[in-house]
């Protein structure tokens, strides 16, 4: 089940150093190649062996391979990247394997001439893809207490109901059939574990907003709204796994805001 993934999952920086098999890389190569994303933009990927391009993070230990990911420098290129590069992430997850979102602690030179990014395009993160070892490393271990990885918000601090005054309860979201479809969300990783995703429900549509933290909108991209992608990544899995179909719109409702640091992202109706 796609939820108990979700549930499972946690960022992997410590490998076996034992790199994956063919059938493995191929396996992704392959699903990689079928991904898509609500905003119709399209998300490219390159496999890339640790060694032969002499790439490492500050933060692993025992990768073997990297996977990028790249997209054109285009309206909502950052949320659609989200989505996108979360398919590819969490159908690793499903394979048993281990990856972490990387999109500051890494030589960002390095990784973009071995993706042969071009000036057209940006390439915000990149993920290790491999096995995890048996124990997690002293680094890691400092890493995830220093941005307090094994925590998330309660349900009802990121979730409304109508308005950004009424929190939605988790028995209300049950009845409305999309519980497990938020919860997915609530447990999705972010950049620094900041959570910036909100979501007002009104009228049998979840409307997704970000909450912005300064220091994440490079002018470029903005590495919050690739978490918002991964959130609606995590919305839209889960429904489709309960059998459920949304329709993607990008519609603001004009629900008043709790302040200037929210921008209204992108909606489903359910
Ligand atoms: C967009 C994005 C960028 C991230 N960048 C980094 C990074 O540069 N270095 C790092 O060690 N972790 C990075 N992370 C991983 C987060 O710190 C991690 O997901 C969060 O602390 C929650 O922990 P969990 O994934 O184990 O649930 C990033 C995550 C996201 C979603």
């Amino acid at each position: 089940m796609y939820f108990d993934d979700v549930k499972s999952r946690r960022s992997v920086r410590t490998f076996d150093g034992l790199g994956i098999t063919d059938k493995l890389l191929d396996d992704l190569k392959a699903y990689a190649a079928t991904i898509e994303n609500p905003y119709g933009i399209p998300v490219t990927f390159d496999f890339l062996d640790a060694k032969e391009n002499e790439l490492s993070s500050p933060v692993l230990k025992g990768e073997e391979l990297y996977v990028t990911a790249k997209v054109k420098k285009v309206e909502n290129a950052d949320v659609a990247y989200g989505y996108s590069f979360e398919s590819l992430l969490m159908h690793a997850v499903n394979k048993g394997l281990g990856t972490v979102w990387i999109g500051g602690t890494m030589p960002r030179d390095k990784f973009e001439k071995a993706c042969g990014l071009k000036e057209d395009e940006i390439m915000p993160c990149v993920s290790p893809i491999g096995f995890a070892a048996e124990k997690i490393g002293v680094k890691e271990v400092l890493m995830r207490k220093g941005v307090k990885a094994d925590s998330r918000y309660d349900f009802t601090e990121l979730f409304f109901k109508n308005d950004f005054n009424t929190p939605l309860t988790e028995n209300e979201a049950s009845e409305m059939g999309i519980y497990s479809a938020l919860e997915a969300v609530r447990l999705a990783p972010s950049a620094v574990n900041k959570q910036p995703w909100r979501v007002v429900v009104k009228d049998n549509a979840v409307h997704f907003y970000e909450k912005k933290d300064r220091g994440y909108d490079n002018g470029t991209y903005d590495l919050q709204k690739v978490d918002l992608g991964i959130a609606i990544n995590h919305f839209d899995f889960e429904s489709r796994d309960n059998g459920k179909t949304l329709t993607f719109k990008i519609s603001d409702p004009n629900i008043v805001l709790p302040g200037d640091n929210y921008e209204y992202i992108a909606s489903y109706e359910f």
